[in-house]
C-alpha cells in the first residue's frame, strides 16, 4: 500500500513511517519542518520513506505527483500545545484547520476514497470525568481564579462543591475544547469526517492521543508536552518545576505504542470509523512522572506551586473501545518507558532546512 504521512518528519510522524516502512509499504511525507518545532532536518528519519519539504496549506504541495496512487491517509502534520499567547490563534487555524482543508480539497480532486487516521487530542475533552457521591456524574466548569490562587486545584460538584472523584473519559464525553489548539483539533475531526460523509467508501479514524512521549520528543519549547519539559530540565542538570500540587493526572502513553495505533487503523482488514482514546490505560501523576524520568543523582523535582490558566486538573481514559474495535493496547509499560525515554535522544538536526 502507498501511504501519505502528513508531518512525516516530526515526533509522532517519523514513528508512523518507520512502521509502515517495516511492514512493507511504500511511503510518502509531506511535512515542511515548522521552524517553531524544528531546527533542521531531524536525525534519525527512515531512508526508505519519499521525503517533500512542503507545507500542506500550499496547494502546489498536491499538484507534483505527491498523491499519485495513495492508497491511505496518515494525518499527523499541525501545530501542537498551547502556544505563547492568544496571538497564536490564527497560525493554528490556519496550520491545523487550514492545512487540513487544503489537504481534503487534494483528495476530494483525486476523488480518494481510502481510509484518513487522523492525529486528534484528548484536549478535545476540556476537563476530564467527574462523580459526585450525591449528584452522580457532573461537568465542573473551568475552576476559578481564587480557588487556583488559594491552591485549591480539585474541580468542586457545580451542584454541591463537594469533592469529586476522576474517572475514566469514555469517548462520548461531551466536547469542550478549551484553547485554540483543541478547538482546532476538534475542527479537524470534523472536517475530515465531512470528507467521509461525502465520498462513499473512505472513512477517518480520529485518534485522540494522551500524552505521548518517548525518543525524537522536540526539546523544551511553547509547544511542547509536560515530559519533553521536564526531560529537558534533567538534560541541563535542573529540577523539573510541578506546577500545582503534582497531583494533576494523565495518561502518559508511548510515541512507539500510539504508532501502532496509527498502523492498525490504516492496515486492519476493515476501517474502524469514528474517535478513539489513544492511551495506556494506567494513569500517573504530573509528580509521579517527574520522579519516573529522574536520572540517578539529578535534582528531585520541585512542587513550585502555581498554577497555568486553562490547563485541566485530571484527563485521563480507558483504551477498551480502541482494543475492542482497532484491537489496540499499548505494549510500553509506564516505568520501563520513562526509564527509557529519561537518556532517550531528544530530536536533533543533522541538516539545515532544505
Ligand atoms: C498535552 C498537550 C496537548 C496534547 C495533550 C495530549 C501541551 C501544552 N499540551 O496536554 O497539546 O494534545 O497533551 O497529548 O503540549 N506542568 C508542570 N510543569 C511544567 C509544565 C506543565 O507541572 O513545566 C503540568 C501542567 O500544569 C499540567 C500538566 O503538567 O497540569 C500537563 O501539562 P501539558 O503536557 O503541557 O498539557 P496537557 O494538558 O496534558
Amino acid at each position: 500500500m502507498r501511504v501519505l504521512v502528513t508531518g512525516g518528519a516530526g515526533f509522532i510522524g517519523s514513528h508512523i513511517v518507520d512502521d509502515l516502512v517495516a511492514l512493507g509499504h511504500d511511503v510518502v511525507v509531506v511535512d515542511d519542518l515548522d521552524p517553531a518545532a524544528h531546527d533542521g532536518v531531524p536525525a534519525g528519519l527512515n531512508d526508505s520513506a519519499t521525503y517533500h519539504w512542503a507545507d500542506i496549506r500550499d496547494p502546489a504541495t498536491f499538484a507534483n505527483g505527491v498523491l499519485d496512487d495513495v492508497d491511505a491517509v496518515s494525518h499527523q502534520a499541525a501545530k501542537v500545545g498551547l502556544g505563547v499567547d492568544f496571538a497564536d490563534a490564527g497560525e493554528y487555524v490556519s496550520r491545523n484547520e487550514g492545512g487540513t482543508a487544503t489537504l481534503l480539497e487534494a483528495l476530494h480532486a483525486r476523488d480518494f476514497r481510502g481510509r484518513i487516521a487522523l492525529a486528534s487530542s484528548m484536549v478535545v475533552y476540556g476537563e476530564g470525568r467527574y462523580h459526585c457521591a450525591e449528584h452522580g456524574v457532573v461537568r465542573p466548569g473551568p475552576r476559578a481564579i481564587d480557588d487556583l490562587e488559594a491552591g485549591r486545584f480539585e474541580p468542586r460538584c457545580p451542584a454541591c462543591s463537594g469533592a469529586l472523584e476522576a474517572e475514566c473519559v469514555p469517548e462520548s464525553h461531551r466536547l469542550d475544547p478549551r484553547n485554540v489548539y483543541a478547538t482546532t483539533k476538534l475542527g479537524q475531526e470534523l472536517l475530515c469526517t465531512a470528507y467521509a460523509r461525502q465520498h462513499a467508501g473512505a472513512s477517518v479514524t480520529a485518534l485522540r492521543y494522551h500524552n505521548v512521549y518517548g525518543p525524537r520528543m522536540p526539546r523544551d519549547t511553547p509547544y511542547a508536552g509536560v515530559a519533553s519539559i521536564f526531560r529537558s530540565a534533567y538534560e541541563q542538570g535542573a529540577a523539573p518545576r510541578v506546577f500545582e500540587d503534582g497531583g494533576q493526572t494523565r495518561d502518559f502513553v508511548h510515541v512507539r505504542d500510539v504508532a501502532t495505533a496509527n498502523v492498525l487503523a490504516l492496515t486492519n482488514a476493515e476501517p474502524s470509523d469514528g474517535a478513539f482514546n489513544i492511551c495506556s490505560g494506567s494513569p500517573r501523576t504530573i509528580l509521579d512522572m517527574a520522579n519516573a524520568l529522574r536520572p540517578d543523582g539529578a535534582p528531585p523535582p520541585e512542587v513550585v506551586g502555581g498554577y497555568r490558566l486553562g490547563d485541566v486538573r485530571h484527563v485521563f481514559a480507558s483504551p477498551a473501545e480502541a482494543t475492542q474495535r482497532l484491537g489496540f493496547t499499548a505494549r510500553i509499560p509506564f516505568d520501563d518507558g520513562f526509564a527509557e525515554f529519561a537518556t532517550a535522544p531528544l530530536r536533533t538536526a543533522v541538516a539545515p532546512r532544505p
